[in-house]
């Protein structure tokens, strides 16, 4: 199979990458580079052995993907592009809707064109309203996003179910994330957030690596049995393998599904931290401060339906992602930047 994989430059993406060329694929990606640098992508192909074809540019440039199109004889799409940070989206929305959206909608116009139907694509556990039962599943209630990152999440949903209602050759899955973390088990590859990191593990590995001073950990007041927030921690190796069995699930199977990618187990920040030191034998001094507004208390999900219909689980333990991502920023304490 040829796979278009559009942000293929970031995080999620190059791990992706790297699983789709190992299983023999071939691979072009779209990346502007906005967040992330060309060194993950030249650090996949020296992992795997294998090259893949690569285009710097903007994924909402028409006439740079009627290019690709042309040039590729492209099977399926991964469509990671996009902007993920929550708190900046909140003072950013226009730049949010414009990119997360405006590459969606150009994307799928030059799919059509070409007459490429199958799409995965990178939602989100924000998509799930609050409120909800735990665990979530597929049907759990949607909607009512708590800021406009999710809110681009959502409506890509709704956009991409009402193009493969009006037209069944489409082939779609929705993949809402749970929360990726750890590396690739080579360190080679990894996560490398611009500025201060949002995310807990990226803060965590940067604080045992002397960047930081401290964590500060968002809460000890929740419902939950150290009361600080838990959340399905799922490794990104295990998240990169469940887009290939999407891929395949797509080949033979037309609409649009919504598919969750976590493991099912639900894990405080505090057993993180704890998790993190015992691992790896490091220092990282914390604080309890305020709850991060819009944070909810309990978040995991049932991963049950991608198990039945993708072939797919996750056999990562936490241990192995506390592990794999201190290999990865040990190695690499400034990330991509020499
Ligand atoms: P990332 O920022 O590392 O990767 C996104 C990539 O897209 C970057 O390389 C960036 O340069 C590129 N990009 C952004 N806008 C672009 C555009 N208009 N044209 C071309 N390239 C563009 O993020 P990630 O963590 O790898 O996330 C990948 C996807 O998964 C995103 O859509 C994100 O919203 C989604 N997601 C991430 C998480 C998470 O916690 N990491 C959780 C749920 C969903
Ligand atoms: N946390 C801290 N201190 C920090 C960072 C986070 O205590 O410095 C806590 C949060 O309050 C939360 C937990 O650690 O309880 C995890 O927070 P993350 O920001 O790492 O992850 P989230 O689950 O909140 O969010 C992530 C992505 C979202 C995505 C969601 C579900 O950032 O974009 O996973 O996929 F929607």
């Amino acid at each position: 199979m040829h796979v278009l994989v559009t942000g293929g430059a970031g995080f999620i993406g190059s791990h992706t990458c790297l699983e789709l060329l190992e299983a023999g694929n071939a691979v072009t990606v779209v990346d502007n580079l906005c967040n992330s640098s060309e060194e993950s992508l030249r650090r996949v192909q020296e992992l795997t052995g294998k090259p893949l074809r690569f285009y710097e540019g903007d994924v909402r440039d028409e006439a740079l993907l009627q290019r690709i199109f042309a040039e590729n004889a492209i099977d399926c799409v991964i469509h990671f592009a996009g902007l993920k940070a929550v708190g900046e989206s909140v003072s950013m929305p226009w730049e949010y809707y414009d990119n997360n959206l405006g590459s969606t909608l150009v994307l799928t116009k030059v799919m059509k064109q070409a007459g490429v139907k199958k799409l995965i694509f990178s939602s989100s556990a924000t998509v799930y309203s609050a409120g909800n039962q735990m665990p979530l599943t597929e049907e759990s209630t949607t909607g009512n996003c708590t800021n406009p990152y999710g809110w681009t999440k959502y409506m890509i949903e709704q956009i991409l179910q009402g193009i493969a209602f009006a037209d069944p050759q489409w082939h779609i899955c929705l993949l809402r994330y749970f929360t990726p973390i750890g590396a690739h088990e080579s360190g080679r590859i990894g996560e490398d957030p611009q500025g201060i990191p949002n995310n807990l593990m990226p803060y965590i590995t940067q604080v045992a690596v002397g960047r930081r001073e401290q964590l500060n950990v968002f809460g000890d007041d929740y419902d939950t049995p150290d009361g600080t927030g838990v959340r399905d921690y799922i490794h990104v190796v295990d998240l990169a393998k469940g887009h290939l069995a999407a891929a395949k699930y797509a080949q033979t199977h037309a609409g649009c599904e919504a598919f969750n990618l976590g493991t099912g187990n639900g894990y405080s920040v505090l057993d993180m931290v704890h998790t993190f030191v015992d691992t790896n034998r490091v220092c990282v001094p914390y604080a309890i401060t305020d709850r991060r507004p819009g944070d909810l208390a309990v978040c995991y999900a049932d991963p049950d339906k991608s198990a039945r219909l993708l072939g797919w689980k996750a056999e990562k333990n936490l241990v192995d992602m506390c592990r794999d991502a201190w290999n990865w920023q040990s190695k690499n304490p400034m990330g991509y930047q020499e």
